[in-house]
C-alpha cells in the first residue's frame, strides 16, 4: 500500500547517490514514492554521460521507463527523449549503454535484483519501444475511458495495456485552454508525471516535473490548462474508469494549493512558481 502522494515536484528534490536496489551503482536517483510492503517504486534515474552495464542483466521485476531527457541504449535500441518501454520480469539485457546521459522515468514492479536466469513466460507482457516523436498521438481515444478529455481533442498514445491484469500506461496531450465541467474518481489507483506545460486542479498548479500518486475511489478534479500539456499517467488494478459527479462551481484558473503527501513528502511539495513570469 502506498500513501496518497498529490502532489510534489521532483524539481525540489535533490538527486541521491545511494542506490535503492543493489545493482546499479554509478547512478543518481530520486524516489517520487515507494510500496514499503511490496517494494513497487516509481523513481527518476540520472545515468552520467558514459555510463555503460555491460554484462548481461536479467531482472526479477517488470521494469517500465520513459526517457524525460537524453538517451539510453539498451539490446542495440536507442531510446531518446520521449521514448517507452516495459521490460517485464525474466526479460534479459544483453547490453544496457549511452554516451549522452540521460534522466529517465522509471518502474519496478517490486524489489530490484539481478537473478541471472531468463524466463520467457511474461515476454507477452514486452514493449519493446515507443517514441512519441516517431510515431505521433493516435489518431483516436480508443482504450482509454476518459471522455472528457477525449471530447476536448486532446489526444492519447496508449503504450500499454497489460494482458492479465488490465493496467494501463498511456500518455496525454492536453491541449491548450481545457477546463473540464465535472469532479471524478476511478476504482483504480492513477500515478502522473507532468513531462510539459502546467495544469491547475485541485490540489494546485502542477508543472514540468509534478508527480502525483492517487489511490483509488479519491474525487479529484475539475482541471484545466492555459499552456496545454504532456502527461504521463499509469492506471494500477486495471484499466481506467471514470465516475463522473457534476460541479458545484463552474472551473476556475486559480492556484489552489493543497498538497496532499505524508509529513516526510513535505519539503517537495512546496508551491509551484508557473514556469513564465511576466
Ligand atoms: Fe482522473
Amino acid at each position: 500500500m502506498r500513501p496518497q502522494i498529490e502532489f510534489i515536484n521532483s524539481k525540489q528534490m535533490l538527486w541521491e547517490d545511494k542506490p535503492i536496489f543493489p545493482i546499479q551503482d554509478n547512478l543518481k536517483y530520486k524516489t517520487l514514492s515507494r510500496d514499503y510492503n511490496t517494494h513497487e517504486t516509481s523513481l527518476l534515474i540520472k545515468y552520467p554521460p558514459g555510463w555503460v552495464l555491460s554484462n548481461e542483466i536479467t531482472l526479477n521485476v517488470d521494469e517500465e521507463f520513459f526517457v524525460l531527457e537524453g538517451a539510453i541504449t539498451v539490446n542495440q535500441q536507442k531510446y531518446t527523449e520521449n521514448c517507452y518501454g516495459f521490460f517485464p520480469a525474466g526479460y534479459t539485457r544483453k547490453g544496457f549503454s549511452q554516451s549522452e546521459g540521460a534522466i529517465v522515468l522509471t518502474f519496478f514492479s517490486e524489489k530490484y535484483k539481478d537473478i541471472r536466469i531468463r524466463d520467457t513466460s511474461n515476454l507477452n507482457n514486452l514493449v519493446k519501444y515507443v517514441s512519441l516523436y516517431e510515431e505521433g498521438w493516435d489518431t483516436d481515444y480508443i482504450g482509454i475511458d476518459s471522455p472528457e478529455i477525449a471530447s476536448s481533442g486532446s489526444r492519447k498514445k496508449l503504450l500499454r495495456t497489460d494482458p492479465a491484469n488490465g493496467d494501463q500506461s498511456w500518455l496525454m496531450g492536453i491541449i491548450p485552454s481545457y477546463q473540464e465541467s465535472k469532479v471524478e474518481s476511478h476504482p483504480v489507483v492513477q500515478e502522473c508525471y507532468i513531462i510539459k506545460g502546467e495544469i491547475y486542479g485541485n490540489c494546485g498548479l502542477m508543472i514540468e516535473g509534478s508527480y502525483f500518486w492517487r489511490p483509488r475511489d479519491i474525487l479529484h478534479g475539475p482541471y484545466g490548462s492555459k499552456t496545454g500539456c504532456t502527461i504521463f499517467s499509469r492506471a494500477i488494478g486495471g484499466k481506467l474508469i471514470v465516475d463522473y459527479y457534476d460541479l458545484t462551481e463552474p472551473f476556475q484558473f486559480v492556484d489552489n494549493f493543497k498538497p496532499q503527501i505524508p509529513l516526510e513528502y513535505s519539503n517537495f511539495s512546496k508551491k509551484n512558481l508557473p514556469s513564465k513570469r511576466y
